[in-house]
């Protein structure tokens, strides 16, 4: 196997999906490794669970930075000092600039718990659910400047019942994310996608059943 890909982790709270790409990384096989976990908010729990699974932590808090792109260069500096090939975003909270977004052009992933182009942004389930939508679910996405937009890679689709409240819908569409980035990932880290027209294409046509995961079906 050619050598694992070096991912750095942006996160700013929980780390759930941090969490499931750390245990990903850890089955045999797996092409991409997790060098450092960074977080612009210094109390992330997240920090803590990366520590603990022996993960390089930084945290590199946005406040006190005069501009975003100061923070971004930052950002940009000690990703590169560690040598990462790729970048998760999970549940980090800051939009990013041209410049950044540039420098990792289809080598930065994000979650977002909607099937996109729906429901982009903040409490999107209570969204989901006010709109009467009857699946929901989750998408990885190439990162690009416009907030949840950019080539999708994975999407997993999840039922909306009658009766859920947005934390019900959250929990089931969280399930299917921690599912869904580990194998998103694992298909960018070993070289199977490529982006034409804004669009992912998969190299090895086997993938094509991939990226359509329903995990209720498991
Ligand atoms: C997830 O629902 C993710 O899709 C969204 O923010 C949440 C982060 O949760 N972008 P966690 O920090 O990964 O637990």
């Amino acid at each position: 196997m050619s050598a694992r890909k070096r991912v750095g982790v942006l996160i700013s709270g929980r780390g759930s999906n941090m969490s499931a790409l750390i245990d990903a990384c850890n089955t045999p096989e797996y092409p991409a490794e997790i060098t450092i976990v960074i977080s612009n908010q210094p109390n992330a729990p997240g920090l803590v669970l990366a520590a603990e699974s022996g993960i390089s932590t930084l945290t590199i808090d946005h406040k006190p930075y005069p501009t975003r792109e100061a923070f971004e260069a930052d950002l940009d500096a000690a990703l590169k000092q560690a040598k990462i090939d790729l970048v998760c975003n999970a549940g980090f909270m800051r939009l990013l600039t041209e410049n950044f977004v540039d420098e990792w052009r289809d080598r930065q992933l994000n979650i977002h718990p909607s099937l996109l182009p729906a429901f982009k942004g903040l409490h999107t389930h209570e969204r989901a659910i006010e709109a009467g939508v009857k699946i929901s679910g989750c998408t990885v996405h190439f990162v690009r400047t416009e907030m949840d937009s950019g080539p999708i890679i994975a999407q997993a689709a999840v039922p909306v019942l009658p009766d859920d409240s947005a934390e019900d819908l959250a929990r089931r569409v969280l399930e299917a994310e921690h599912k869904l980035y580990p194998l998103a990932l694992k298909l960018v880290a070993s070289g199977d996608t490529r982006v034409e027209n804004e669009r992912v294409g998969f190299k090895n046509r086997q993938t094509i059943h991939g990226p359509y995961i329903a995990p209720w079906f498991d």
